[in-house]
């Protein structure tokens, strides 16, 4: 028991469950936004309210929801804490010569995602805790199934243009924070192979700019159907 604790408090311990977590976490939004894409499905909203309710009941989703919350938590705090002992190494010439040398998106890492964690904050008090709390969202009819409207509480925010804009610049900072996880996260891991490292590096480019921006245009679509009357 006591190499397990010393392997999560050591450096590389921590490394590899911001690793573990942080693929984790790229798997959720892979799934969130396929379901957050319904919203788009020009259908009034019932396809994602419908979506939305088999999520919020399903045993194993709630199930998976908590380790989903907890690896939030824990990536969070892991990533403080090496960026405190990043920092404090700071005097070595190891670490100023690998910060010269490193992009943007690296030496930015912890403050992209305390932005993405102020933007989650507000997110969640927004959707997910009006979706849980009872009494919160309207309910709405589908034949003789009675669900909560999400749809609508979503297309109210998204009618708010600094709201648009708030969740359009969170996006471009999700990218940023993907552009250098991605890759990131699977080299901590030792999966760095002459053949497939520059397939996981183009993945994770890829990544990192297709699934914010399938985010970012659900804002944009919603907004454009509130303003010009879609
Ligand atoms: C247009 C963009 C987005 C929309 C419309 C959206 C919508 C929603 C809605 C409606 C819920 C509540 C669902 C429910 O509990 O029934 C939710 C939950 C959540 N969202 Fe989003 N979301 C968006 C983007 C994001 C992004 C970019 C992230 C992460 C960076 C995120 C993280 C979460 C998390 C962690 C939950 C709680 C999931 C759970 O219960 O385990 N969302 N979202």
């Amino acid at each position: 028991m006591n190499w397990f604790i010393r392997f999560l408090t050591s450096s590389i311990g921590q490394k590899i469950l911001m690793s573990l977590t942080g693929i984790f976490l790229i798997l959720f939004l892979t799934v969130h936004l396929i379901g957050n894409l319904q919203l788009l499905a020009g259908d009034g909203g019932e396809s994602f309210n419908l979506y939305a309710d088999f999520m919020g009941h399903n045993p194993l989703i709630q199930f998976i929801s908590i380790g989903n919350f907890s690896f939030i938590f824990l990536h969070a705090i892991l990533g403080l804490l090496l960026w405190r002992t990043n920092k404090a190494a700071k005097g070595s010439t190891y670490a100023v010569k690998a910060t010269k040398s490193s992009s943007y998106s690296s030496r930015n890492m912890a403050w992209f995602g305390i932005i993405i964690f102020v933007f989650l904050v507000l997110h969640l008090s927004n959707f997910w805790f009006k979706a849980k709390w009872p009494g919160l969202v309207d309910p709405v009819m589908y034949g003789d199934v009675e669900v909560k409207n999400l749809y609508s509480l979503v297309e109210v925010k998204f009618s708010s243009l600094p709201y648009v804009i708030f969740y359009l610049v969170s996006m471009i900072v999700v990218g940023l924070h993907l552009s250098h996880g991605f890759q990131s996260a699977f080299q901590t891991l030792g999966l760095n192979h002459k053949k497939y490292t520059p397939f996981i590096k183009g993945l994770g480019t890829a990544y990192s700019i297709l699934v914010p921006l399938g985010f970012a245009i659900i804002p944009l679509w919603m907004y454009a159907k509130y303003a010009f009357n879609l």
